[in-house]
């Protein structure tokens, strides 16, 4: 959203009684929501301190090509400070309530692959002329799963692990910063993985208040809601109309009709009911009027249930098995390193990536993960070599990089 078209969705909101308002260096559109946000506390008689104000950074990586329309050489990682002094001088505010990181994307290959599941259903339903078409083979086959398939061959074990959590670590640390010198009143993540941000436990000074990712019916991560409830975090959920508008589920429009609310409340409050906020954008008063009309009736347990097994675990956005993946590589590091003690005849390609594992330097932090598992890896792969005796010449530890 932006302009006039912006600015007066923020100003509908907050009189319709919106207090927290979320945008990005992405968006280009912060000059417009702060000038939005003055105009409404001015005519509602509301003070800053009556707003939450959520902007993100370091969307790009720090080796990102600027190809992309909406790449800004301020919003890599890297380049947290400026970017976030960029967002202040932009909005026009000496602070912001929250920071966010936009996305654990850590390098270009990375990112080209974790953001495939936007060329499909999001951009058609954009009319984005980068959609995939056609999204069926003329032998019925779906075209999707064909090309995020690929995508995970291709992108498996090719991201280095040191790299990565190295930027990650460093985009925290400069977040970290920031809060500490009064630009923000806290900080979180977005779009990031269970595993992400249970690993933020190595290196985090100060946890992340909330991780802002995907989630509606059909991508909801019970175990992610369950591990960000143990480490205080608190997940906000965007996606939630899109997804709407993508699926015209007969499921869902069932349960409207028979709660007497329309789609939208029904998502928004089963939302609510799992302890997720939500952030709907609007800008139809109607719409801002609906969303916020949530908190006068509940749904069954039988209705919660209903929804919740719709999940088939199917992003618009993100790809959290490319994250997963780069993080698990780490992991795969320890395993590829034991299992050369206990396996010969690696096929060359595994040779090349062992020779790369081993050039690199293992920083504490992955060593304290590797101090996370139950017994030594070496010992767990001799058990599963034993178990599949059919296997020789591949690598000796399964890690199940599908994230089903
Ligand atoms: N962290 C990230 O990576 C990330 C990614 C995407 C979005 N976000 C954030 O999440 C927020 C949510 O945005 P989103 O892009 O995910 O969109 P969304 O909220 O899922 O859906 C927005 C769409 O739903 C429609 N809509 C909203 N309420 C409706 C209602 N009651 N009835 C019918 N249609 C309705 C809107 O149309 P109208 O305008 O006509 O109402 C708009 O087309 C964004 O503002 C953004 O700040 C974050």
């Amino acid at each position: 959203m932006k302009g006039d078209e912006c600015v007066n969705a923020v100003k509908s909101a907050i009189k319709a009684g919106y207090r927290m308002i979320d945008t990005a260096l992405l968006y280009n559109n912060h000059k417009e929501v702060g000038d939005g946000i003055r105009q409404a506390l001015k005519d509602n008689g509301l003070t800053r301190d009556d707003i939450f104000l959520t902007s993100k950074v370091a969307f790009f990586p720090p080796d990102a090509s600027n190809n992309s329309w909406m790449f800004n050489a301020n919003n890599v990682k890297g380049n947290e400070e400026a970017s976030i002094d960029t967002s202040l001088e932009e909005l026009g505010f000496t602070y912001t309530d929250m920071f966010l990181v936009h996305n654990p994307t850590t390098t270009q290959h990375e990112y080209n692959f974790a953001s495939v599941p936007h060329f499909f259903e999001l951009f058609a339903l954009k009319g984005n002329e980068g959609a995939v078409a056609p999204a069926v083979l003329p032998n019925g086959h779906l075209v999707r799963p064909l090309v995020i398939g690929g995508a995970h061959q291709e992108h498996a074990l090719v991201t280095e692990p040191t790299t990565s959590l190295n930027v990650r670590v460093a985009t925290w640390k400069a977040m970290e910063k920031a809060k500490r010198n009064g630009k923000c009143r806290y900080i979180g993540v977005s779009n990031y993985t269970k595993e992400l941000l249970v690993e933020m436990k190595e290196y985090a000074e100060i946890m992340p208040a909330v991780n802002q990712l995907e989630y509606h019916p059909r991508f909801a991560s019970p175990e992610l809601v369950k591990a960000a409830k143990e480490l205080g975090v608190v997940l906000i959920g965007y996606g939630t109309g899109l997804s709407i508008q993508i699926e015209k589920s007969p499921v869902l429009q069932a349960l409207a009709s028979k709660n007497g609310r329309s789609p939208h409340q029904v998502l928004l409050r089963w939302m609510k009911q799992l302890g997720i906020v939500s952030i709907p954008r609007s800008s139809s008063l109607e719409h801002q009027k609906e969303n916020i009309s949530i908190f006068d009736f509940e749904l069954s347990d039988d209705d919660m249930m209903t929804l919740s097994r719709m999940n088939q675990r199917h992003p618009y956005y993100w790809d959290p098995v490319v994250s997963n993946q780069t993080y698990r590589n780490q992991v795969v590091k320890f395993a590829l390193n034991s299992a050369v003690k206990v396996k010969s005849g690696l096929s060359s390609l595994q040779e090349g990536v062992m020779d790369r594992f081993n050039q690199m330097q293992i920083p504490d932090a992955i060593n304290r993960i590797r101090g996370s598992f139950s017994s030594s890896p070496a010992e767990d792969v001799s058990k599963e070599e034993k178990s599949e005796p059919g296997n020789a010449g591949e690598p000796t530890v399964e890690i199940d990089l599908d994230d089903k």
